[in-house]
């Protein structure tokens, strides 16, 4: 017979976000009844299997750890909310993609659906949890599709943005610098946020756990994204600068950093953010103050994705200019095509815009990656009949012309460049878009060095 557990909880969406978040949860509190629920079968079957949907370090011992003692997968959303007391919904928030907003606005027909189907479902009272990112005030369409029948349910929804960031996911959920939990201000939202406050005081320090207002955690969620991705674009724009006047965009960063207020972190300048997070809240917030009328703010914003997508082209401006103004027919090996290291996804990657253009320019592809190559298949699609996909990056680099590190995976800093440059076509490039591998001795080795922000080291004269 199954224990007497403290409480039953349900997440809805089994994706990089409600995934780990809930093996964390289940993990650090056997008290609990944790179970996982999604449309997608097959997704399903890969987290109650030994080949879980998502690469995340960490993420294995976690699940292993709990599954079948008290976290659960399932593809039976009904009965996990009629049985649940506790409901997180984590399911997919997209850029809508037509209509009034296309290309800016949240697509929220998922989580409308979501809404319905748990009330249609719920016989007992439920706390709602929005765990995916939102256009502030959504809990409100909640709260008012949960009270449109006459159910005599009783729904408190409550915001607890999560701020995990893929490759970091189990680090972030063991030790987050905070725990954001935002409830309507009445009696009966304050237990419920306490009722969820509970949970993370399992392991997470009650000075950590920060309250507030459920209008500001839903704001905050998306404007700690764009302040991230803001740092960035920003400092991609002085790589440009760099670029133009001897200076070494890393020493710049380091220098500004060392300031307290300003801080060292997220300063790496690179070919570009991506991830399905910051260009999808950015613009979400950007669609939200055109709303309501402050497109001055909006402009401030949008700038960063303008950024962001000029200093992608930029790069690939950059290997064209260097390369003699043509491509065709030459042998490029792209190093990394996930979005950031330590993650097999590619959402959002600025390899996937750098690897089309490269291929607008007729160029021949060999993309290696440690785990992201079937991801990258699939975006390259029907682009793709001149890309081949070689893991080893050996093989990869055998003949190229140029080589264009596109992703930080630790493993291309210490490659053997020696080895790889005998193979290679002369002049062999370097196109370093993480500014990670060590360009003055590949400089000595033989090759022309191109990075971002800082002056190229060429053979030429
Ligand atoms: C998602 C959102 O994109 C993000 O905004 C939010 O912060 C957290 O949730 P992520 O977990 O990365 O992020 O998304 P994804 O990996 O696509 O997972 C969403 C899951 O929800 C998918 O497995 C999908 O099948 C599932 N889903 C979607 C449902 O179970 N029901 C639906 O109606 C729609
Ligand atoms: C981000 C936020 O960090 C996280 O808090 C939120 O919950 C989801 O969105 P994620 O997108 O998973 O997380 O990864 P992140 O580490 O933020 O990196 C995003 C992109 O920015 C990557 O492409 C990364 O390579 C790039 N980046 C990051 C830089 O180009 N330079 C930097 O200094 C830091």
């Amino acid at each position: 017979m199954e224990p007497n557990f403290e409480k039953k909880i349900l997440c809805i969406g089994a994706g990089y976000v409600g995934g780990p978040t809930m093996a964390m949860i289940a993990a650090k509190c056997p008290q609990y009844r944790v179970t996982v629920v999604d449309i997608n079968a097959e997704r399903i079957a890969q987290w109650n299997s030994d080949a879980l949907p998502i690469y995340e370090p960490g993420l294995d011992a976690v699940v292993a750890a709990a599954r079948g003692r008290n976290l659960f997968f399932s593809t039976d959303i009904e009965d996990g909310i009629r049985q649940a007391d506790i409901i997180f919904v984590s399911v997919n928030t997209p850029t809508k993609t037509y209509g009034l907003g296309a290309g800016m606005a949240a697509d929220l027909q998922y989580w409308e659906k979501t809404a319905r189907t748990i009330l249609a479902c719920a016989e007992s009272p439920k706390i709602i949890v929005e765990k995916s990112t939102l256009p502030v005030k959504t809990a409100l369409a909640m709260e008012r599709i949960l009270k449109s029948n006459d159910s005599h349910v009783h729904f408190e929804v409550l915001s607890n943005p999560e701020f995990l960031a893929e490759g970091t996911a189990i680090r972030d959920l063991e030790n987050p610098d905070r725990v954001l939990v935002g409830s309507r201000l009445t009696e009966s939202g304050l237990q419920a946020r306490d009722q969820l406050v509970e949970i993370y005081r399992n392991w997470v320090p009650t000075e950590s756990i920060i309250t507030s207002d459920i209008w500001s955690s839903e704001l905050s969620k998306l404007v700690s994204n764009a302040f991230l991705a803001q740092r960035i674009s920003s400092i991609n724009a002085i790589s440009a600068l760099c670029e133009k006047t001897d200076a070494d965009v890393t020493r710049v960063a380091g220098a500004v950093g060392r300031d307290k207020r300003i801080g060292s972190r997220f300063l790496n300048a690179s070919v570009g953010f991506g991830g399905s997070c910051f260009k999808k809240d950015i613009l979400n917030l950007v669609y939200i103050c055109r709303f309501y009328g402050l497109d001055d703010v909006a402009e401030y914003w949008e700038k960063v994705v303008h950024i962001n997508d000029y200093q992608k082209e930029r790069f690939v401006r950059l290997m064209l200019t260097a390369m003699f103004n043509t491509l065709a027919g030459k042998k490029i090996c792209i190093l990394g095509f996930a979005f950031k290291a330590d993650t097999g996804d590619t959402r959002e990657s600025p390899a996937i815009h750098v690897c089309k253009r490269l291929l607008e320019e007729k160029a021949e592809l060999v993309v290696s990656d440690p785990k992201a190559l079937d991801n990258a298949r699939r975006d390259l699609g029907a682009a793709g009949k001149r890309v081949s996909y070689v893991k080893d990056p050996y093989e990869a680099a055998e003949g190229a012309h140029a080589l264009a590190v596109m992703t930080e995976w630790a493993l291309y800093r210490e490659l053997d460049f020696r080895r790889i440059y005998r193979c290679m076509a002369k002049p062999a490039f370097v196109f370093d878009g993480r500014n990670i591998v060590d360009h003055r001795k590949l400089h000595d080795i033989g090759f022309n060095v191109y990075a971002i922000g800082k002056p190229p080291l060429t053979h030429f004269d």
